[in-house]
């Protein structure tokens, strides 16, 4: 039987670890592609947006849809985001244009090229140590130090802090389970706060040549930015940065060790890594979804959303949108072309890519190069989480290649 969303509480983090959403996702595609889902109690209803181009233009249009009001279903339904204006991602109009300027500077292709260096070298080594054992658990044992670690380095976080940072963030954004409190998740989002204002101060005073120095330092029209800004700016690098390019890359094992047909043409060098991250990155989907709030009428799909609704847009379905993608529940590394919106798409597209591309492509080559074949032993333990898709646990057999 479909799953429907009159019982389906896509709110509800459990519902994604209960309920296998592939064929409610292709039926509101076919019937009902920008679907209004009804209040449910006190909760208030929203849009529920699934086709790859009513997704993309609601992505394009952050006129009428804003992200001020905030971005993930969470902060859509409680009205409000805490960091609105202050933090790029729930920033709208000139001030994004702005801060986006000013934070992409620190983003030049040649400090990338460097930092895409490091996060090869990274993940052979750390590959390398986990084949030496031939069993791990690739999510704590690799995943969880790759993005943690090349962040740290673009804003220059001490070495000794960073595990710590990657604990705040895996109780700020997916809750293991429901027995985590929310004042837990609170707590976390505030240490990685009060974490931040500290860094800032202190670059502030000597400044370096690292992200965090050029947000703490740098000027819009003369002006510094707010102390508040450079804070919550830090802390959406972090959490960016680290969640979903660690998700992907736990993916894209299991994906491979579930097709072997893919994985013998990754190791035989017939798809390239670009294609295959491409690939990886449409198929894991981290950020499920992204959402808007609507600030006059809008037609999409055909239906008039109304000023003042919620509006969330499923990359989760978008990326399998049979319209776009021939064949899409196929893992295909050599799919070309591969437009999925992993990313999101116009004004908000993500900072990172090239990073999260860099995560995933080093994670891939690692695998091509070092070992012959992927065992993964027993179940992963999934992310308890409305937004992120992925696991915190994956045990993994990896024998090594002959050398
Ligand atoms: C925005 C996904 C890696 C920093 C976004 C958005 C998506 C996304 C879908 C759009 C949000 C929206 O429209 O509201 C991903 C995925 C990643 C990844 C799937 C890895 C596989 C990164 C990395 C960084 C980062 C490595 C940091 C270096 C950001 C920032 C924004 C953003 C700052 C906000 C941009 C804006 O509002 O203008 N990301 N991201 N992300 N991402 Fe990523």
């Amino acid at each position: 039987m479909t799953a429907d969303l009159a019982t389906v509480d896509l709110a509800d983090p459990q519902t994604f670890l209960d309920v296998d959403l592939t064929a409610l996702w292709q039926h509101l595609r076919a019937e009902s592609p920008v679907h209004w889902n009804e209040p449910r109690g006190d909760q208030p209803g929203f849009w529920v947006v699934t086709r790859h181009a009513d997704c993309v233009a609601a992505y394009k249009d952050n006129k009428r849809l804003t992200s001020e009001r905030g971005n993930v279903l969470t902060t859509l339904l409680q009205g409000n985001d805490s960091a609105s204006g202050k933090m790029l991602a729930v920033t709208d109009g000139a001030r994004h244009r702005e801060v986006r300027k000013l934070m992409l500077k620190s983003f030049s292709p040649r400090l990338l090229e460097a930092v895409a260096q490091q996060v090869r070298a990274r993940t052979f080594s750390l590959l390398e140590e986990v084949i030496a054992r031939g069993e791990c658990d690739f999510a704590t044992d690799v995943a969880d130090h790759i993005p943690i670690n090349t962040i740290g380095d673009l804003m220059d976080v001490p070495t000794a802090d960073r595990p710590r940072l990657v604990d705040w963030n895996n109780r700020t954004l997916s809750r293991m389970s429901s027995a985590d409190s929310e004042m837990d998740e609170w707590l976390a989002r505030n240490e990685i706060l009060l974490y931040f204002t500290d860094l800032a101060d202190q670059r502030r005073r000597t400044p370096g040549d690292d992200v965090l120095s050029a947000l703490a330092n740098g000027l819009i029209d003369g002006e510094p930015l707010a102390e508040d800004e450079v804070v919550f700016n830090s802390y959406s690098l972090i959490l960016g940065a680290d969640e979903s390019s660690r998700m992907s890359s736990i993916g894209a094992i299991l994906a491979l060790a579930e097709n072997p047909e893919q994985w013998r043409r990754l190791k035989s060098g017939e798809v390239s890594i670009e294609s295959a991250t491409e690939e990886v990155l449409r198929w894991t989907t981290p950020a499920m979804h992204f959402g808007r709030r609507a600030v006059e009428d809008v037609e999409l799909g055909g239906r008039t959303i109304r000023d003042g609704d919620i509006v969330t847009m499923w990359n989760s379905s978008a990326n399998f949108d049979e319209d776009v993608f021939p064949d899409p529940t196929r893992f295909d590394l050599a799919r070309t072309p591969n437009r999925h919106i992993a990313f999101g798409f116009g004004p908000h597209f993500c900072l990172g890519a090239f990073l999260g591309r860099a995560h995933v492509g080093s994670v891939l080559e690692g695998l091509r190069d070092l070992v012959a074949e992927i065992r993964v032993p027993g179940p992963g333990t999934r992310l308890y989480s409305n937004f992120v898709y992925g696991y915190s646990s994956l045990p993994v057999e990896l024998v090594p290649e002959a050398r």
